[in-house]
């Protein structure tokens, strides 16, 4: 039997375990997923014991995704690159992965909604933190070539934007609100979605598109107000549930070499959603 694990703080609300033990159970795989809640100060601690207990892999969530990487003994190039890691592999002689798989799922359940032709199109990343870096990264690695990034500190969306390969824009709330009109994905990275937070929209949308598809990566509750907003004036939304799926399904594929079935356990998770 193997044994997979997700740390983070808070974990009580992590959907992970369901999803994980749901594609287990269908694929009848001998494994069980369990939710870890680890402190920050007791990170180290919590990934030396991983390998004691034979854990196989393991997911990192907030707050832990930067400050693992020095822990670990291989880093795969895309984590590197975006400086956060949530999926760890134990290899077979022991040594610790880690990939991320959260940019990459974030592109996949976008091209799952409008296809993958839209990468000549112009694209803004509303928000500069952990997410918004990786998805920005996921997107120029897939080949979209006209990144803009807006946040409330501009200074850290320039900082993603000098990383990049390619040239990209960095521009303030207000900037990205008066040029609204020019974005055909539009895609919402800041907490301004969340459950139990902050429920103001990040800016106005009122020169939103018609025609543009906007994504939010929160996908508790799966419309969030910016979504609600955009769906209002006529746009295409994306929630934050298919990038979840796929995040998860592309550890999976790390841990087990299979891939499990996205729908199935896609209406499950809304059924279980508050
Ligand atoms: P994550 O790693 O999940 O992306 P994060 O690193 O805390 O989270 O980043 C949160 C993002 O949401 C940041 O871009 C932040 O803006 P700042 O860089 O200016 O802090 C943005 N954000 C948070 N609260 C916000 C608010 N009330 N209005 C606008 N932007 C907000």
């Amino acid at each position: 039997k193997k044994w997979y694990a997700v740390i983070g703080n808070p974990i009580g609300h992590s959907m992970s375990p369901f999803m994980h033990n749901s594609w287990f159970s269908q694929m009848e795989i001998d494994a069980t997923y369990i939710p870890i809640q680890v402190i920050e100060e007791d990170l180290d601690r919590a990934v030396s014991s991983m390998n004691l207990l034979g854990i196989s892999g393991f997911n990192v969530t907030i707050p832990h995704k930067e400050k693992i990487i020095p822990l670990l003994d291989i880093l795969d190039p895309m984590a590197e690159k975006m400086g956060a890691v949530n999926t760890v592999v134990r290899l077979e002689d022991g040594r610790l992965k880690g990939f991320n798989t959260d940019g990459l799922g974030f592109v996949r359940s976008l091209e799952e909604v409008v296809g993958d032709q839209l990468k000549s199109e112009e694209v803004l990343i509303i928000g500069a933190g952990g997410a918004a870096r990786g998805i920005a990264f996921a997107l120029e690695t897939l080949g979209y070539s006209h990144l803009t990034i807006c946040n409330r500190t501009v200074e850290k969306a320039g900082a993603i934007c000098s990383e990049l390969e390619q040239k990209a824009a960095a521009i303030s709330l207000q900037q990205a609100s008066e040029q609204l009109n020019q974005f055909k994905i539009i895609i919402q990275t800041t907490p301004a979605g969340l459950k139990n937070g902050d429920f103001s929209l990040p800016f106005s949308i009122e020169k939103l598109n018609s025609t543009a598809i906007v994504a939010d990566i929160v996908y508790n509750p799966l419309m969030t107000p910016f979504l609600e907003a955009a769906s209002q004036k006529g746009a295409t939304t994306v929630s934050g549930l298919g990038m979840f799926v796929h995040q998860g399904a592309l550890a999976f594929n790390y841990w087990t070499g299979q891939s499990p079935d996205l729908l199935a356990v896609k209406k499950q998770l809304i059924e279980n959603l508050g």
